[in-house]
């Protein structure tokens, strides 16, 4: 099934339409931007890393009852998916606190939180992404009730399952964020990516604070390397999946 028109186009993506209306054909770009587009840049051969790890997660998560977007890979750089309504919402799930926690609560880089923390982020360029309460987030109809409660259990489970799979590659999954979207029955499934451009990814071997980053952020604080970062990271992933 080949791509026919473009649908919408990302900071990282693009989605075209197929001859099937409820698949889309995701199509991973080596662009990258941070702080919201005001640094803009290219990564070499991250659309094929990003769309083979991609790849590999949500088969992961699949296999473990998680309902996911994910439908096959057809290049290195695209895969088709269901096509779903995507929540304006940015899921973030914690374990240690970096990035923005720190930012906004003094809480020093690093520290390992004691519970997973769930948070969410109004997707809305124009407003910077902000942060929202429950409340808002309701005030907002961005979710009922129900879903809210629904996408905190699913990001639980899904932070379990990925933790575990990074542990084994030897990799600390330290935050990430996560897109859901509703399905034509109404369903709630995962969607977007789940890449290094998406997860803070620590080397578990390396106490450096700088030489251990092998995602994102060595793009957004220009510390070099970054190619070499996300080739680490698919290796790895890649390793485990074929022992
Ligand atoms: P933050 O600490 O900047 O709030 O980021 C939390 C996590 O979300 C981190 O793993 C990076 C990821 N993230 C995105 O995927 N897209 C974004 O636009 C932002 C701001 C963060
Ligand atoms: N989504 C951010 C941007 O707008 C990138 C990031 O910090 O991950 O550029």
């Amino acid at each position: 099934m080949s791509a026919t028109e473009k649908l919408y186009e990302g900071k990282a993506k693009i989605l075209y339409t197929t001859q099937d209306p409820d698949v889309l054909l995701s199509h991973f770009k080596d662009d990258a931007t941070a702080f919201n587009a005001q640094k803009r840049g290219t990564i070499v051969g991250k659309g094929e890393i990003n769309c083979t790890i991609g790849t590999a997660l949500f088969k992961l998560l699949s296999s473990k009852g998680i309902p996911t977007h994910f439908i096959e890979q057809t290049s290195p750089t695209d895969m088709r998916v269901r096509r779903v309504q995507i929540l304006p919402l940015e899921v973030v799930i914690r374990n240690i606190a970096a990035g923005s926690l720190c930012k906004q609560t003094g809480i020093p880089q690093g520290t390992i939180l004691k519970h997973p923390l769930v948070e969410f982020f109004y997707k809305k360029d124009e407003l910077n992404d902000p942060l929202l309460t429950r409340d808002r987030l309701l005030l907002l109809e961005l979710a009922t009730p129900e879903q809210l409660e629904r996408l905190r259990t699913m990001a639980l489970q899904i932070n379990e399952i990925l933790c575990q799979f990074f542990r084994e590659c030897h990799i600390t999954l330290v935050d990430f964020k996560l897109e859901f979207g509703i399905d034509a029955d109404g369903n709630l499934i995962l969607a977007d990516e789940i890449s290094p451009d998406t997860c803070r990814l620590w080397d578990a071997e390396e106490t450096d604070p700088k030489a251990r980053v092998l995602d994102k952020d060595r793009f957004r604080q220009d510390l070099g390397s970054v190619e070499n970062a996300y080739q680490q990271v698919l290796q790895r992933v890649q390793s485990l999946l074929n022992t």
